[in-house]
């Protein structure tokens, strides 16, 4: 205490306030623990479940914890293609890999077995309009018909509602209302694969970008394309990605 601060006061006075005050320093000091035992106390009460969750994830043969799965989508516009969206729904059969498929409804006709291999196989499988059109650019009516026309032709072939649109150009009108409502899927790398034919150049594009999470927008309409996506995939399975269909990664 600053003695200063108390002169020009009567001796019996000061007593009594040097009495308080010290009444007051004691007071405060036991605020002080109480609070300090109280933040360490919650510290534990935080870390308890954390450090059991982490010691019950551990394998019990290694101790150690096994690696964390990064999750990506691999999504397929414009299809389905006569020759090279089997050829792709091969190769993902063979890695176990589940994908998402846009279909065009005008490109549906005399590929029904193809959709409906998609379907069997655990593929997402979502509306890309009928006629690849930007919706936002015509009248409410019409772009409802582009939208509702292909959810029922898919509907027809695997029994199954759909609930995902990729809205061509990514342009979407996110107060259209077509009875039924409609989950856009954008993406988060586009390869760019409809520009070139070489399998190379977008194997290093996805693989030199892309992070967990990441949606990948290709085309199944090129032989390019298809061996690039099976070689991106095994590439990634390597460094622990798990492929999942884009509704798991937009619903996280
Ligand atoms: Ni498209």
């Amino acid at each position: 205490m600053d003695k200063r601060a108390l002169s020009g006061i009567p001796a019996w006075k000061r007593g009594l306030l040097v009495g308080i005050l010290g009444l007051a320093a004691v007071g405060a000091a036991a605020g002080f623990r109480e609070n300090m035992e109280e933040t360490q106390s919650r510290g534990i009460v935080e870390e308890t479940p954390e450090e059991e969750r982490r010691a019950a994830e551990k394998l019990p043969e290694t101790g150690k914890e096994p690696a964390e799965t990064k999750k990506i989508a691999l999504t397929f516009d414009d299809g389905p293609h006569k020759i090279y969206t089997e050829r792709l729904l091969d190769g993902l059969k063979e890695r176990g890999v589940k994908a998402t498929f846009f279909l065009l409804g005008s490109n549906i006709e005399g590929k029904e077995e193809i959709v409906k291999r998609m379907s069997e196989e655990g593929h997402l499988i979502g509306n890309h309009t009928y006629y690849h059109v930007d919706i936002t650019k015509l009248e409410p009516e019409e772009a409802c018909r582009e939208i509702l026309d292909t959810s029922e032709q898919i509907t027809d072939i695997t029994g199954q509602p759909v609930e995902y649109v990729r809205p061509p150009f990514g342009n979407w009108d996110k107060d259209l209302e077509c009875n039924v409502t409609m989950i856009p899927i954008f993406w988060t790398v586009d390869t760019l694969d409809w520009t070139t034919g070489n399998a190379d150049q977008i194997v290093q594009k996805v693989v030199s970008t892309v992070e967990e999470n990441d949606i990948i927008l290709m085309h199944d309409s090129y032989d390019s394309t298809v061996e690039a996506a099976l070689r991106i995939i095994d590439l990634l399975q390597a460094e622990g990605y798990e492929f999942v269909t884009a509704d798991e990664l937009i619903l996280e």
